[in-house]
């Protein structure tokens, strides 16, 4: 582990089928008003809006509503929100849904103090916040991107053709999040296997860097292994509880910052898809699966060892009568075949993707390097030639 880092965590999870009364515990540590903030109307179909509402009203808080957060977030609904948290003198952001609802409740909560334009200072200048904070509490009703144990913020300007997420500090992550698997349950199928994808992306984008032996690897091989028997199980029942529980932990575990400790972490495949997104508005998760095989044939050999490692660690391939990369090449084939299995999109032109964007969605692309290998401008757009 040659790393240095510090390492903390403040988001207090409440878990499993009670998890609800979690909110009831954590209520009378902050003000009355409550901006309750929430997506395009699942909460009111599955009946967790009116459990939610039930815990707001019996704990005497007074609730100012925010429905309509769409998947994938704009800068104009961000606008939107920052106006009545501190017209309202909100006390407490609660976020009710995926990780589009608990990014925006961050993005929300460092903005509603600050006068300026929001989406240039803290993700186009990606300055941390030096004005008031108002908390995020989150309960979480599908299962990816980690947002309800860390600091990300993902937002999406159409205008500007871009799609930037902000990883803020300890005082952004949510102060306690809900996490009842059953609220899953009513996830569509495809946003689901999207979810799961995204989990898979997370570990991987923080275990193939560096070459040194780290206990985070080890970790993120558990991660994964337990994410691809659980999801095998999840595709085929979506109401089995034991896998969906197991799925929903590994999530949060996937990134809360934990498996990044010592790594400098790649992300690269995550700086193509959210440019993809900006421009299609594709679901999170089936961008990076669209482009993540051609992504990782791309830095295989400047990694082989690791795409050994994981080839024999997490698919259990057998190493015996095989090199490195033979190894590394049917790690990815069991990759790929897994993808397949849970009903991934494999191709961006399924996304809506077009020729005519690969240029725009190549300057959107921010390179960063912390993997094996930082990419050029032109790999980018062979790389989406080659996901097509
Ligand atoms: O809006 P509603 O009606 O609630 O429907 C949502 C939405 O259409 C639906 N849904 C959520 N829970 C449901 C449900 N439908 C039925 N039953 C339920 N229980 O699912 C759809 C997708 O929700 P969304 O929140 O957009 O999905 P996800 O959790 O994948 O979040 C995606 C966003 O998170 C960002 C992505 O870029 C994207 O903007 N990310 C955030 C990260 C972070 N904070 O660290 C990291 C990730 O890499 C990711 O970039
Ligand atoms: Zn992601």
């Amino acid at each position: 582990m040659l790393g240095d880092f510090t390492y903390s965590n403040p988001t207090r999870l409440y878990f499993g089928k009670n998890s609800l009364d979690g909110l009831a515990k954590e209520l009378p540590n902050y003000g009355k008003n409550i901006l309750l903030t929430y997506g395009g109307g699942s909460i009111k179909k599955s009946g967790i809006y009116d459990s939610v509402v039930a815990v707001l009203k019996s704990a005497g808080k007074n609730i100012i509503e925010l429905p309509g957060v769409m998947a994938n977030p704009t800068v104009e609904k961000l606008n939107e929100g920052r106006k009545l948290a501190k017209d309202n003198n909100v006390d407490l952001i609660l976020a009710v849904g995926g990780g589009s609802v608990c990014d925006y409740s961050k993005a929300v909560s460092v903005s509603a103090y600050y006068d300026g334009d929001a989406w240039e200072k803290f993700f186009l200048k990606m300055e941390e916040p030096d004005n008031k904070i108002i908390p995020v509490g989150c309960v979480l009703t599908m299962v990816g991107t980690g947002s309800e144990m860390n600091g990300g913020s993902v937002i999406t300007n159409h205008e500007q053709k871009l799609k930037i997420g902000h990883i803020f500090g300890d005082n952004v992550f949510p102060k306690f999040s809900i996490l009842n698997p059953e609220y899953t349950f009513t996830v569509p199928q495809y946003q689901m296997v999207a979810g799961f994808f995204d989990i898979m992306s997370h570990i991987m984008e923080q275990y193939f860097s560096n070459d040194d032996d780290n206990t985070s690897d080890y970790l993120a091989e558990g991660l994964m292994k337990s994410l691809v028997h659980s999801s095998r199980i999840a595709v085929k029942n979506p109401k089995d509880y034991e896998a969906r529980s197991n799925i929903m932990w590994t999530a949060t575990w996937a990134l809360n910052t934990l498996i990044a400790k010592g790594k400098s972490t790649d992300w690269e495949v995550h700086m193509i898809g959210q440019s993809v997104g900006a421009y299609t508005n594709a679901t999170h998760g089936m961008t990076l699966a669209a482009v993540s095989l051609a992504y990782y044939r791309h830095i295989m050999n400047d990694g082989l060892k690791k795409f050994a490692r994981f080839a024999v660690n997490v698919w259990g391939v057998n190493p015996e009568g095989k090199n490195d990369s033979e190894l590394a090449e049917a790690g990815l084939k069991a990759l790929e075949s897994w993808m397949k299995e849970i009903g991934v999109v494999m191709k961006l032109k399924e996304l809506g993707v077009t020729p005519e964007m690969y240029d725009g969605i190549a300057d959107g692309t921010f390179l960063l390097g912390g993997g094996y290998r930082k990419l050029t401008r032109e790999e980018v757009i062979e790389i989406l030639k080659e996901s097509m």
